[in-house]
Order: structure tokens, then sequence, then C-alpha cells
């Protein structure tokens, strides 16, 4: 069969990211494919302790950085949104990415006052309190339409101690260092929905990376300025280009003294070659689900 031609912004990823020719063609057959999602069960805090889904379920600690509380489907398996038991909000669906980007949520200790500053529809929110119990937890969304759709899991999933806010991230710096993590699970070009199967035109076009990474860098200014000494911040995407990931980092630890990125063992296998200093990637060929980028930094004292 004749190989497909590739595109141009497609060429430009795969050398930014500096794939081999075999890496290269893994990559964009995952895109193409638009087959490598896979789904993921959080319990939520209205699962009784001991609780297992309806539904089969792989069993064990399928991988290392795996949150708690996570189940995976089998796949083929019926849908577990089909369930009444999801209806009632014992569950939360999503890719499994989404649990790699929150895995290195095992190096921080529990927070007392958190923040995440982009949360719908609420899959970080969810693994956060899969992992620590919310003491005094802040889910907000800048979009008035996706506060709601985050309002109804927040409240259908009985997150406790939970309150969903509408303010802009310069609205939160100016608040001052009051938390001790906070997740900025950025707005991306989105590239990995391409690995769903989900249209997304232009998110490999330079405009459009760029256009993001601007906008990234000044959530991550406004971000350091909400944590307290000592306190985390947790950067993820699910894209890949490295302008929205390892460059927005870079930024971020050039223009802000007294911060650090966290090495996280769990995902070591996953470590970027793309930066000197700790940042993860994963991409659609690792069978992990849909791909994205995660980088923990965390303040001095
Ligand atoms: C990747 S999604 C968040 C997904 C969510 N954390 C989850 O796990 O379910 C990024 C969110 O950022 C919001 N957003 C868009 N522009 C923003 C901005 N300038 N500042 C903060 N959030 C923004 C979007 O509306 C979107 O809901």
């Amino acid at each position: 069969m004749e190989e497909p031609t590739v595109g141009k912004g497609e060429a430009r990823l795969c050398a930014r990211l500096g794939l081999s020719a075999e890496e290269s063609a893994a990559l964009l057959a995952a895109m193409r494919a638009g087959a490598s999602s896979r789904s993921a069960a959080v319990l939520t805090p209205r699962a009784p302790q001991g609780y297992v889904p309806p539904f089969p379920c792989a069993e064990g600690a399928v991988y290392p950085w795996l949150p708690p509380r996570v189940f995976l489907p089998r796949p083929g398996e019926e849908k577990p949104t089909a369930y009444e038991d999801y209806r009632a909000g014992m569950y939360y669906m999503l890719d499994l990415s989404s649990c790699w980007e929150s895995a290195a949520l095992a190096a921080v200790p529990p927070p007392e006052r958190s923040l995440d500053l982009c949360a719908a529809p609420g899959g970080k929110t969810m693994l956060l309190a899969a992992r620590h119990p919310l003491q005094y937890h802040m889910a907000n969304e800048v979009n008035p339409g996706r506060r709601m759709t985050l309002r109804k899991n927040v409240e259908g999933c009985g997150l406790p101690n939970t309150e969903v806010m509408g303010l802009r991230p310069d609205q939160w710096a100016r608040s001052g260092e009051l938390f001790d993590l906070v997740l900025a699970d950025a707005p991306c070009s989105g590239q990995s929905l391409l690995c769903k199967g989900v249209k997304n035109p232009g998110c490999l076009s330079a405009s459009m990376v760029n256009g993001n990474a601007k906008r990234q860098r000044g959530i991550m200014l406004a971000a350091t300025a909400c944590v307290r000494p000592g306190g985390h911040l947790l950067y993820s995407t699910c894209t890949y280009d490295p302008e929205e990931n390892e460059k927005v980092m870079a930024y971020v630890l050039r223009r802000v003294p007294g911060w650090r990125a966290v090495e996280l063992p769990q995902l070591a296998a996953f470590r970027s070659r793309l930066a000197d200093f700790p940042a993860y990637r994963l991409l659609p060929m690792q069978g992990c689900g849909a791909g994205g980028f995660c980088c923990l930094l965390q303040r001095e004292v």
C-alpha cells in the first residue's frame, strides 16, 4: 500500500520532538488511526472503601505510576458509562493519559489548600481527590459553559470541601500565595485529540502552537504567584509540541526565581530528552492512552 504523504505540520512536530524515523512513523500512524484512547475509571468519594466497579477490569497494579482508586476497564467490555453506579457518581471516566499526567501527585504532601486553575470538566480534581483528602479545594474554570459541567461533576461525585470558581489566573495571582498545591492543566493545541479520533483542524500549525504557548506562559506566571513557599505547582497538557511543554517550563524556571523541577522516579521511563530538568512526556505509541506532558515544580521554602 502507498505511504500517506507527511504534512508540513506533522514533519515539523516530529523534527521538534527529535524522533527517529521509526518513532515518527509510529506517532503519525497513531495520529491518523485515532484509536489510542484507553479509558480509566477513577473512584469518587461516593464510592465506599473496598468498592469495585461493576464492569470487568484489569486487576492489580497494572502500572507503577497508576494513581490509587483507578480501575482500567477490560478493552472491548460493555460501556462503563452504561451502569447505574456511574450515574450515581461512584466513578468518573477519563483517558488513561490523564491518570499518567497526575502521577506526580504521589510526590506531593496532602495539601491543606489546593487550587485547580483550569479545572473543567473536573478530571484532575477527581484524581487529586483519589490521592489526597480535599481539605479546602478551589475548582476553577474561566469558561461559563464548562464551569456548569464542572459544577455538575463536583456535586454529582460528592467532592467535599470544594468550591467551584470562575476567576482568571491573573485574578488568582492578585489574591496572593494561598495554596500548597496548584494544578495548571493548561488549555493547549490538543494534538493528542487526533489520537482519540477527534478532529482538531490546525492543531499542528505554528500559529496554533505559538498562540497556546503564549497563553500557557501567562497562566504559569500567574500560577506561581498563588503558591506558598515550599508548595507545589503541577503543569500538564494533552499536546506533544515542545513549544507548549518543555519550553513553557524552561521559561518559567528562567523568569521566576526560587523554583525547581522535581524528579519523579515513577515516571523515569518517560523522562523528556528535550529538557535539562525533570519533565515527562507520554506518546500514544507507548500504549497508555493518547499521550501528554507533565512537570512538577516546587517553590523554595
Ligand atoms: C485541558 S482543559 C482542563 C481539563 C481538566 N483539568 C480536566 O482534567 O478535566 C483546559 C481548561 O482551561 C480553560 N481555559 C481556557 N483559557 C484559559 C485561560 N486563559 N486561563 C485559565 N484557563 C483557561 C479551558 O476552558 C479548559 O476548560
